[in-house]
């Protein structure tokens, strides 16, 4: 089979290394890849919003499959464009991506449809949005509407800041478009819980749960990031958690957006927090996380293209979806100054011993040799029996690559780790 990835960091290579272990996989475009996962597919110089551009790819190479990954190309339709020639996709089509593309349509789904979340309430001028923040309870939580590259949620600890978020969101578009309607939301407070989930739009799948780590800096300071490492499973999440959360929040939503009519098949994001009055939805996204993946991909043991072409054509509840009963770490390495000012083009050393744990993110290939490209450069994940063995081994590992101005959290897990010693 030829598959063609759109995508090109950390979690489209941690989903390219294990599509590549099913037989019948030939050969593997990523569109538009990275230095590092030139190693493991063909990279093809197409960027992952450039819609027509993956089409025609994809009709004249032939291709049997594809993935979409990102949050842009799916919220814009690109697995609509490639079914209408005839390419089964990975990934939910436009009406359904809404549910990360506005936080409006999210949040007026789960009132709808008795979804525990924040208490919201919508605003579509500066004016009603700051006359309502005179007297809201602080600290609040103001959102964008639509896609704001991770950065369209600020928490306001006071109500200055509250005011200032209004006016840089729907004044000074801060966000462009994405800021025309904004979220006003309650503030939670609680661990955060990501589950990544398979739908085929009936049944849901929950994959093995995991942790994310967005500050920039250790104890969780510095400003918020893409994600600067994740464990796998994450300790908070125990079986009761995940019971309730089956019942009250993954089938409700897979039934809400059907009855809809804007099926999900892909990969659901849950983004919980596990507040005193139950787990809540922080936010949906219609795709893996990144650096999610790269700890909750390497502990799967059923063949990841069987499940997602299960997902594909609704054939999932026949399916068998097995993760190991182990634990899995990801450190990733940055460039000093992310996610503000960093230096690139520094070359990059991978031993060939560490290079099987590295997803690589912002790397370009420069006469042959690797070098840092991007903020997140790089996450090297390790799998052990014991979250303390995963923790130390992703450490030993990130101590073998070397490169100019690397910077990465020294603490991923350490929470994690103390949750389950106080349990
Ligand atoms: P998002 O960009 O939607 O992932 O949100 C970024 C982060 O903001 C989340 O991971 C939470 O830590 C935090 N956050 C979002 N909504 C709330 C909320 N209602 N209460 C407290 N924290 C929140
Ligand atoms: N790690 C968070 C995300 O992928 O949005």
């Amino acid at each position: 089979m030829k598959i063609l990835v759109v995508g090109g960091g950390g979690r489209e290579h941690a989903i390219i290394k294990k599509i590549k272990e099913n037989p019948t996989v030939t050969e593997i475009f990523a569109l538009p890849g990275n230095g590092g996962i030139a190693k493991d597919a063909t990279c093809v110089n197409i960027g992952a919003k450039d819609i027509p551009a993956i089409v025609k790819f994809a009709e004249e190479n032939k291709i049997d499959y594809a993935i979409v990954a990102p949050d842009d190309p799916l919220v814009l339709g690109c697995v609509d464009a490639l079914e209408a020639i005839g390419v089964p996709c990975f990934g939910p089509r436009a009406n359904a991506a809404i549910i990360e593309g506005s936080k409006v349509f999210s949040k007026n789904l789960m009132k709808k449809y008795g979804i525990p979340t924040a208490e919201y309430e919508v605003f579509s001028d500066a004016a009603s949005a700051l006359e309502y923040l005179k007297d809201a309870p602080i600290p609040t939580v103001i959102k964008a509407d639509g896609l704001a590259l991770g950065k369209g949620v600020i928490i306001a600890e006071t109500r200055e800041a509250a005011f200032d978020a209004v006016h840089s969101m729907m004044e000074d578009k801060v966000f462009g478009e994405s800021g025309s309607n904004i979220v006003i939301e309650e503030f939670l407070t609680g661990p955060e819980v990501s589950v990544l989930s398979f739908t085929d739009g009936k049944t849901v799948v929950p994959m093995i749960s995991s942790q994310d780590h967005k500050r920039a800096h250790d104890n969780d300071t510095g400003l918020n990031t893409g994600g600067m490492g994740t464990v796998a499973p994450n300790p908070y999440y125990t079986n009761d958690v995940a019971k309730e959360c089956m019942e009250k929040i993954f089938v409700p939503t897979i039934n809400a957006m059907a009855s809809e009519g804007r099926t999900f098949k892909g990969c659901l994001y849950f983004g919980l927090m596990l507040t005193p009055k139950g787990p809540k939805v922080i936010e949906y996204n219609c795709r893996f996380g990144d650096p999610e993946t790269q700890v909750v991909l390497p502990l799967l043991e059923s063949d990841l293209l069987t499940v997602m072409r299960a997902t594909t054509n609704g054939t999932l509840a026949e399916c068998e979806v097995k993760f190991a009963k182990k634990n899995a770490c990801c450190v990733i390495m940055a460039s000093d100054g992310y996610p503000e000012h960093y230096e690139k083009g520094f070359p990059i050393t991978i031993p060939e011993a560490t290079l099987p744990s590295v997803y690589v993110a912002g790397a370009a290939l420069k006469d042959g040799a690797l070098v840092t490209s991007g903020g997140r450069v790089l996450g090297v994940t390790a799998v052990e029996d014991t979250l303390k063995g995963a923790i130390e081994s992703a450490y030993k590992l990130v101590g073998t690559v070397d490169f100019d101005n690397a910077f990465y959290r020294h603490d991923i897990g350490k929470r994690a780790l103390m949750a389950k010693e106080n349990n």
